[in-house]
């Protein structure tokens, strides 16, 4: 049992606590959720005794331990990662286990020399090795990839003893966690666990939560429109609607309509990738050119032979396993761009090693090609520095797109007070601090972002303002990124590293897909059956002969040559009919026709074409559909 009584909090003027209870048995797995600042790693702290209260009191179970994961790892640097897990007293099994599981990847080496993210790893190995009975996780999955995720969610349901975990990753919580606390303006506040199997804990939660603060239709502000616009995608994930949900949700009256309105507005505005406020001369026309692109690190190759044209507008979505080579592939594009002040802000390890060229193929950077990379361990935050400070470095005035800007204006769109200028960089917390490197990034005139896991620790507030910026900034994008939503709502195209699950060491395929993460998720199974039927017959010329005889046999069957084309006629289409909807809404903006008449011309015959090559698919499809399978 772990138990905040009453506790209170103040940061000078800044209440952060006032009169917090809560109590969490030991079967209980709560998820601390509140917007960034609200004092949830403050809270932690204090439940951890790690600071002091200014009154009210925390109470354990008789001689139960507790271990804390916090936002910032805390380990001593001098030790390798091996050591640090070693310190717990555990088994080496254990801890190679443990290691292994987390993706740490070298595990020989001082802290100090590994990056922000594998530093995380080793911090929340270090954490769960120690065995305690209370445990209190800061957003422990960032950084972590997909298989890492699955097996610590496991580890910690057989977890004996109450655990409190703050994260913004719903999907884990939903696995995790059976019930939500809300931290809000100082105090704690328990909410019911859903109460059917077809509703997640975190719908159940934004649902009560907008039922509680009985926010009416149509009249919210901002921040209460998101919550909705949360619940609308959290909903559209969900493909189990019961007529029971159904019910509870009518109860809020016209809440439904509105949610699938949302969703509808959102989807249109992503897709008016706007252009707003941009002289197309400083965009050069296409701003990378990968050709027959192959990259090698340690000997190893990461992926062979991509082709990408990268133009403005463009907002990939860069998702695959860790160390499948999406760091790296950044980490090329900024060498190829000899843009060697981005590189500082890189996770990856020492400036030797983030100069990565291709082992064959080549890669061209546009003439104008400006890099910037969101800094996402904040390493360029110097906390001794004022915000003003942290944004332009001579007066209080800054230039966004040409435009000067007062900084308390500019810091407002980040959802900062505008008095917040003269703050220390050191007293914000993590989500802050984020928000802070965002207003810095989006300041510049790069016409090339490159975000690396962007969404770990934001609040869905924060998270709309990056999106917003994210959609109407004038260049391209690259986006590594495990968060779906995020990719559903920004990406227009997914640059995907899939490895083969026999063989998870080797060469990843990399595939752009044009379209948000769904359609590329909708269109994954017909797209990796089509390659291991063609990877099957070039490999095994016994397995080819094998079909080939048996198509001889049975005539009316499709053909192995109709069978693969079928296959891989539903991805094709969904491809097309993506390529057309992107023409489409490029088209509609009458800007396009102004700026480059012989590019609009050029998009028009395109989907002319496109229309007839797609009816024709169609037709082929169902002439392939009547056939019987082979
Ligand atoms: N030394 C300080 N002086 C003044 N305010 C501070 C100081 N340290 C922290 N704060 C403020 O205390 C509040 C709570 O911070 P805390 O780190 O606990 O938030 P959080 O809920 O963990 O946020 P996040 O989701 O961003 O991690 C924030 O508004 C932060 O700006
Ligand atoms: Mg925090």
């Amino acid at each position: 049992m772990l138990a905040a009584r009453a506790l209170r909090f103040a940061h000078g003027s800044r209440t952060i606590l006032d009169d917090a209870t809560i109590v969490v048995d030991d079967a209980d797995r709560a998820a601390l959720v509140g917007d960034n600042g609200a004092g949830k790693s403050t809270l932690l702290a204090i439940l951890a005794g790690l600071q002091k209260a200014d009154d009210g009191g925390v109470e354990r179970g008789r001689g139960q331990t507790l271990a804390l994961l916090s936002q910032e790892p805390q380990l001593d640097a001098r030790l390798t990662a091996r050591e640090v897990a070693e310190s717990t007293g555990r088994e080496p099994w254990e801890v190679d286990e443990a290691l292994s599981r987390l993706g740490v990847v070298d595990a020989d080496r001082p802290v100090s020399s590994l990056s922000g993210g594998q530093r995380r790893r080793v911090d929340l190995a270090r954490t769960l090795l120690l065995r305690s009975d209370i445990l209190l996780l800061d957003e422990p999955t960032n950084h972590l990839d997909k298989a890492a995720i699955a097996w610590l969610v496991e580890r910690l349901k057989t977890h004996r003893g109450p655990v409190i975990i703050v994260s913004h990753d719903r999907q884990f919580l939903d696995e995790t966690c059976t019930r939500v606390i809300e931290l809000a303006r100082g105090k704690l506040h328990g909410y019911a666990p859903p109460g059917d199997d077809n509703t997640t804990l975190t719908i159940s939660f934004i649902e009560q939560k907008i039922l509680r603060d009985d926010i009416t239709v149509r009249t919210q502000h901002k921040k209460e429109r998101l919550w909705l616009r949360e619940l609308a995608w959290l909903r559209a994930g969900t493909p189990a609607r019961t007529t029971k949900q159904t019910a509870r949700i009518d109860r809020a009256g016209e809440l439904q309509t509105f949610v699938e309105e949302e969703a509808v507005a959102i989807r249109k505005q992503k897709k008016n990738v706007e252009i707003e406020g941009v002289t197309s001369k400083r965009l050069g026309k296409s701003i990378f050119e990968l050709n027959k692109v192959t990259l090698a690190r340690g000997g190893r190759t990461l992926f062979a032979d991509l082709d990408l044209i990268v133009t403005k507008g463009q907002r990939w979505g860069v998702v695959g396993d860790n160390g499948a080579g999406k760091t790296s592939l950044l980490l090329a594009l900024m060498t190829a761009a000899g843009d060697s002040a981005a590189l500082i802000a890189s996770d990856a390890g020492a400036p030797e090693e983030q100069q990565v060229t291709p082992s064959s193929g080549m890669i061209t950077a546009g003439l104008n090609t400006k890099i910037a990379v969101f800094d996402q361990h904040r390493a360029t935050l110097d906390p001794e520095m004022t915000l003003e400070q942290t944004l332009s470095a001579e007066n209080d005035h800054v230039f966004v797109n040409d435009a000067r800007i007062h900084v308390s204006s500019y810091l407002e769109r980040f959802l900062f007070d505008g008095s917040d200028r003269k703050r220390r960089v050191k007293t914000l917390s993590g989500g802050e601090q984020n928000r802070l490197v965002f207003a810095r990034l989006f300041l510049g005139d790069a016409n090339v972002l490159l975000l690396d896991e962007p969404t770990n620790d934001l609040d869905v507030t924060t998270l709309g303002v990056l999106e917003e910026a994210l959609v109407s900034h004038p260049g391209c994008a690259f986006l590594v990124s495990h968060d779906r939503r995020f990719l559903d709502r920004v990406a227009t195209g997914i640059l995907a590293f899939e490895r083969d699950a026999k063989d998870p060491d080797g060469p990843a395929t990399v595939t752009p897909v044009i379209g948000d993460w769904t359609h590329y998720e909708r269109t994954q199974a017909a797209r990796l059956q089509e390659r291991s039927l063609s990877t099957s017959a070039s490999s095994s010329s016994a397995s080819t002969a094998k079909i080939a005889g048996a198509v001889a046999v049975a005539k009316k069957k499709r053909s192995y040559k109709e069978e693969q084309e079928f296959l891989g006629m539903e991805s094709l289409i969904h491809d097309k009919e993506a390529r057309r909807e992107h023409l489409r809404s490029q088209l509609i903006d009458p800007e396009v026709f102004k700026s480059d008449v012989k590019k609009a011309d050029a998009m028009a015959k395109e989907l002319a074409a496109l229309d007839v090559e797609i009816d024709r698919l169609y037709a082929r499809w169902q002439l392939l559909s009547d056939l019987p399978a082979m």
